[in-house]
């Protein structure tokens, strides 16, 4: 218990507060002494929170009663539009739940928001997974009176770690996003830190956008040889998949519908045109974790967690690569 915390104090509301982002966010407001209500569906992962002094609720974002009481009494809030990768209609899902956070913040007459949204989010068109960034961006901004920063933040290096499977089954990388195509990539946790300066200053006034954007630009070539290097395979090669072999990828994971897997490519397919993109490289946007330090304190854990494949799921990955090697002009 965090002893430091005022029990009179409101709290800050941090909604995925079990998330990557979210979880660094509501640690740091509770190492600050400042109240945190923790909000999520799984109580057991909020419990970790709860021993550090934070009120726990556990709930989903779909209850509007729920986010209505979530948000009352609050000082502010942490916001996102998580979506359900096994979701039939990502975009619909994402409108309701930015629908449902919102009523609650004007519910609740909350004056003060930081919002995770993501590069690309002033796009109108629909950009793959972006899309509900956008359109929860434009609902925070016709709220009168609320003060809110979108933080549009760009590829997390953590998206990385759903790779792992397929290093592991294939011995290759693969995306849909060009070999030589550098953009910005940036760690989770490097959000949640901007995130909780925000929150715990809260001065800032109007609606407001700042993108963070990593330490660098890399390429899927680099950003191969670096994972690679950290898990011992230096030579680890990277192969940007056709955007029907990407797909079938998705699905077959079990766990992302056709409608996500769809949208993911789409998303990568706008990396490639330049359409999703930061913004010219400043002190303000550039955030300091490398991906090399990610590799280490991240990537190569997740990499020895993951379990062995089996016999079946090897023969598959060297299915996949002569599939590859025969229809795709890698390099
Ligand atoms: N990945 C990227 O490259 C990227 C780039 C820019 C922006 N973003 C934004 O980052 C966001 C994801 O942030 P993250 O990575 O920190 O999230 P995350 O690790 O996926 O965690 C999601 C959090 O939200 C909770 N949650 C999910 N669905 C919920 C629901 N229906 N009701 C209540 N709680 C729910 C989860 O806990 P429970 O499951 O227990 O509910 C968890 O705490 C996305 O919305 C995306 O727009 C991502």
């Amino acid at each position: 218990m965090n002893t430091a915390i005022k029990n009179h104090e409101r709290p800050i509301v941090v909604l995925g507060a079990s998330g990557r982002v979210g979880n660094v966010v509501a640690r740091h407001l509770l190492d600050k002494g400042i109240a945190v209500r923790a909000v999520a569906r799984h109580t057991e992962k909020l419990k970790p929170l709860e021993e550090k002094g934070a009120e726990i609720w556990t709930g989903a974002i779909e209850e509007q009663d729920f986010m209505n009481t979530v948000f009352t009494n609050a000082k502010a809030a942490f916001i996102l539009t998580p979506g359900d990768t096994a979701s039939p209609d990502l975009h619909e899902e994402q409108r309701k739940n930015n629908e449902h956070i919102v009523t609650a913040i004007k519910h609740a007459g909350i004056t003060h928001v930081v919002f995770l949204s993501s590069w690309g989010a002033e796009l109108a068109e629909k950009s793959g997974t972006i899309y509900g960034c956008y359109l929860m961006e434009q609902l925070l901004n016709q709220i009168t009176g609320l003060h809110v920063v979108h933080l549009r933040a760009v590829w997390f290096m953590d998206n990385f770690i759903y790779n792992i499977g397929l290093i592991k089954m294939a011995g290759i990388n693969g995306l849909s996003i060009d070999a030589d195509f550098s953009f910005p990539c940036i760690d989770s946790k490097d959000i949640g830190v901007v995130a909780a300066h925000y929150l715990s200053v809260l001065d800032f006034t109007g609606k407001n956008i700042h993108y963070l954007q990593g330490p660098r630009d890399y390429s899927m070539k680099e950003v191969t040889k670096i994972l690679g290097t950290a898990i011992g395979k230096p030579s680890l090669k990277y192969i940007k998949f056709p955007k029907s072999v990407m797909i079938q990828g998705l699905k077959s994971s079990g766990t992302i519908s056709a409608n996500v897997a769809q949208l993911l490519v789409e998303t990568n397919e706008k990396i490639n045109a330049s359409k999703v993109h930061g913004e010219i490289r400043t002190a303000a946007n550039t955030t300091t974790t490398t991906l090399e330090e990610f590799a280490k304190n991240k990537f190569l854990p997740a990499y020895n967690n993951e379990k062995k494949p089996s016999f079946f799921s090897k023969l598959q990955g060297a299915f996949l690569r002569l599939y590859l090697s025969l229809t795709a002009n890698n390099a």
